[in-house]
């Protein structure tokens, strides 16, 4: 698999070591991707996936099976090793191919004088089989400082959630209201062989049997379907929108949510998308040319209003501010590795930055809808509380909704096996003067 210079387990090895060093999947998969063929693709996103996901129940094993950790120039070798396991442990691949190409790839990544110590591992941990997990953060492969929050902010739910993020998500989707009814699609999906199921919450939602590539998918290319987690699609049922209204999508990059609102509402007065990131804006005019849709784009810091707000306010704005991603865990395993307990207390600060300026600029009798893909209550409801004891005008408003919990201070949802992401959702009003 692979070419002879790079043969696939290198190329994973690679990217395991940048994950390590700070990249996300997102950053550094696709140009490894591309030095693959077509059809090997998938297999390598496969082991990269698997690898994160299962990171720390690996890891922990490998340095039980290693006398001294490798030196820094070598550490490439243990991400090899790393992929190995996982393959040895949780994938269908023969065990003999798994351990004659991590020594090839050793090879092929230059480091011959570690092909006796690859195999000597490999084959370890081959007879011996799988560990008896040390500890929680190895039994449920997550982060010692993860596994402890949840356990301290969800003392019945923390083993659930963190089952749930070792899970594989459902491919979902959010059929373009504009251009069809749900079940005349359902319809089409079933004409074209692809088992699938309406959401149970999310209006305009489907959730699919197996993940299928888009190009499957009737008149994706049309702009007949996007695909977005459940949960992602709820915010467009809180936010009460109304023909002629002036909305903000505040953090609106790759665009899910801004097209979620288009579709919700075919006469809006206007829908300003603003994102800080200059990488991540141009998704949004993707997404909205896809799906034949209009909105006014600005690169910005949404919070200095000073730099692009035109001073006409806003009758609703959806905040979906920066957070740490811990709810949709399951489909970015990454950020296992990639977030740290230091990140939520700058986070906290930024959202609530952020809560502050919208505020600002949202008309009287207007709505904001303040959302995050976290688990983590100090991202949540936390901040609305923080945030309504400074601004003691803000109505919050309790949305009649049957999924979720009420945490007195907008509603979370926890990861779900079987459907939508970790999310949270609250609703503020600003009263008439
Ligand atoms: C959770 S993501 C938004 C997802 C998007 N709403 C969707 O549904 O597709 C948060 C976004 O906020 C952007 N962001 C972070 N800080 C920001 C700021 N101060 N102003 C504007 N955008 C910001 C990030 O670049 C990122 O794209």
């Amino acid at each position: 698999m692979g070419d002879r210079q790079h043969p696939m387990r290198a190329i994973a090895a690679g990217v395991m070591l940048s994950v390590e060093n700070g990249q996300s999947l997102s950053q550094c998969l696709p140009p490894a991707l591309n030095r693959l063929p077509a059809n090997e693709r998938p297999v390598l996103q496969a082991l990269c996936y698997g690898t994160c996901r299962w990171f720390y129940r690996l890891d922990g094993e490998l340095n039980s099976r290693l006398k001294k950790p490798l030196r820094k120039p070598d550490r490439i070798i243990h991400h090899l090793m790393l992929v190995a396991l996982f393959q040895l442990r949780f994938s269908q691949q023969a065990n003999y191919a798994v351990l004659n190409e991590t020594v090839e790839a050793c090879r092929a990544l230059d480091k011959p004088h570690l092909t006796g110590l690859v195999n000597g591992v490999l084959r370890a941990a081959e007879r011996e089989g799988a560990q008896e997990p040390a500890d929680d953060a190895a039994r449920f492969s997550h982060p010692v400082w993860m596994v402890e929050k949840l356990r301290h902010n969800w003392p019945e739910d923390w083993q659930h959630i963190l089952d749930a993020n070792n899970a594989q998500a459902p491919m979902t989707l959010r059929v373009n209201a504009l251009r069809f009814a749900r079940d005349e699609y359902l319809g089409l999906l079933a004409e074209a062989g692809i088992e699938a199921k309406a959401t149970r919450f999310a209006p305009h939602g489907i959730q699919l049997a197996t993940p299928v590539p888009v190009d499957r998918l009737p008149w994706f290319a049309d702009g007949a379907v996007s695909v977005q987690d459940e949960a992602a699609q709820l915010c467009t049922t809180l936010m009460d929108l109304a023909p002629g209204q002036r909305v903000l999508d505040a953090c609106a990059a790759p665009g899910g949510k801004t097209c979620a609102i288009l579709e919700s509402c075919g006469e809006l007065a206007e829908v300003v998308a603003i994102d800080e990131s200059a990488d991540r804006l141009p998704r949004v005019q993707e997404n909205l040319d896809r799906l034949d849709l209009n909105a006014t784009l600005k690169q910005a810091d949404a919070a200095a209003t000073e730099q692009w707000w035109d001073g006409e306010a806003f009758d609703r704005i959806l905040l979906d501010v920066p957070c740490s991603a811990s709810g949709v865990i399951r489909r970015h395993p990454d950020i296992k590795l990639l977030r740290r307990e230091s990140d939520i207390t700058p986070l906290a600060a930024i959202q609530l930055g952020l809560l502050d300026a919208m505020w600002a600029i949202l008309k009287p009798g207007g709505r904001l809808v303040y959302a995050t893909c976290s688990v983590f209550p100090q991202e949540n409801h936390r901040i609305i509380q923080r945030f309504c004891k400074q601004q003691t005008d803000a109505i919050l408003v309790e949305p009649e909704a049957q999924w979720g919990r009420d945490m007195g201070a907008g509603r979370q949802l926890l990861p779900d096996p079987d459907s939508h992401d970790g999310f949270f959702y609250a609703v503020l009003e600003k009263p008439e003067p």
